[in-house]
């Protein structure tokens, strides 16, 4: 099992120091939940290791071994155990039923057609204890972003460059990521919003909250979007 974020490891944390905001809103749902909680796509812990401290027990699942090691020594450095395991986001190596999962940070757009999404979602009601919850984010990129940033090389982090090339009718973008210790190129795939609905209650979800932000303000069709989602 390859990964394109093998040969970023070592630059994920650094590229995205400044994405912090996301991090209150999960911590906020994994205390609500009282936890276990399952993260697919657990990457290098920002998430999980936060909630990890909290006393909070957190399956991380990641396919990208080199991912999961950063996870590793994060964990360890912050004195905290993340359950790590190595694994797909749509056939998840997890036997326990929790009460809260989590997918954040657009990782669901690493999925690419209707069926993968399926899986993915069949997947976490499996997971679901009754009346669990999933929370994840995705976008939808604007017409806006798409034209500020289509394939301009921008300096994201400073030494760290992004490539982002739209393909608006495929609804693809093709990032590539260079900085001093990797790059890479990976493919993510969006959706609507009405269309993230449609799965999520066709796989047996109640939608339980849509927001535009983490903040939760509700979604006003921004580019971001933040769902909680309840099994029926
Ligand atoms: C954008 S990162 C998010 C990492 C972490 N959740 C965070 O918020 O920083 C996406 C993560 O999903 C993982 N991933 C991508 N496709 C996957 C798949 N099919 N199965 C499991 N993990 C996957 C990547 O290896 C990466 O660590």
């Amino acid at each position: 099992m390859s990964s394109p974020y093998d040969s970023i490891a070592e630059l994920y944390d650094p590229w995205s120091v400044s994405v912090v905001e996301d991090v209150a809103f999960y911590l906020q749902e994994a205390r609500r939940s009282g936890g276990p909680v399952v993260e697919l796509g657990v990457g290098t812990g920002r998430i999980a290791v936060p909630i990890a401290a909290e006393g909070i027990r957190v399956i991380g699942i990641d396919s990208s071994r080199a991912m999961l090691d950063v996870c590793a020594r994060r964990a360890a450095l912050a004195g905290v155990e993340v359950d790590l395991r190595r694994g797909d986001l749509r056939t998840p190596p997890v036997r326990e039923r929790v009460p809260l999962v989590i997918c954040p940070f657009r990782s669901l757009l690493h999925m690419h057609t209707n069926d993968d999404r399926r899986a993915v979602l069949a997947a976490v009601r499996e997971l679901l204890q009754p009346g669990g919850r999933f929370a994840f984010d995705v976008f939808t990129p604007g017409a806006e972003d798409i034209a500020q940033t289509q394939d301009r090389w921008l300096e994201r982090e400073p030494g760290i460059f992004e490539l982002a090339h739209w393909d608006e009718t495929a609804r693809t973008l093709t990032l590539t990521v260079r900085g001093p210790n990797g790059e890479t190129t990976m493919a993510l795939a969006w959706l609507s919003v009405d269309e993230w609905r449609a799965l999520l209650e066709q796989a047996g979800f109640a939608v339980e909250a849509c927001y535009g932000w983490f903040d939760r303000t509700p979604f006003k069709g921004q580019d971001d979007s933040v769902w909680i989602a309840r099994t029926e």
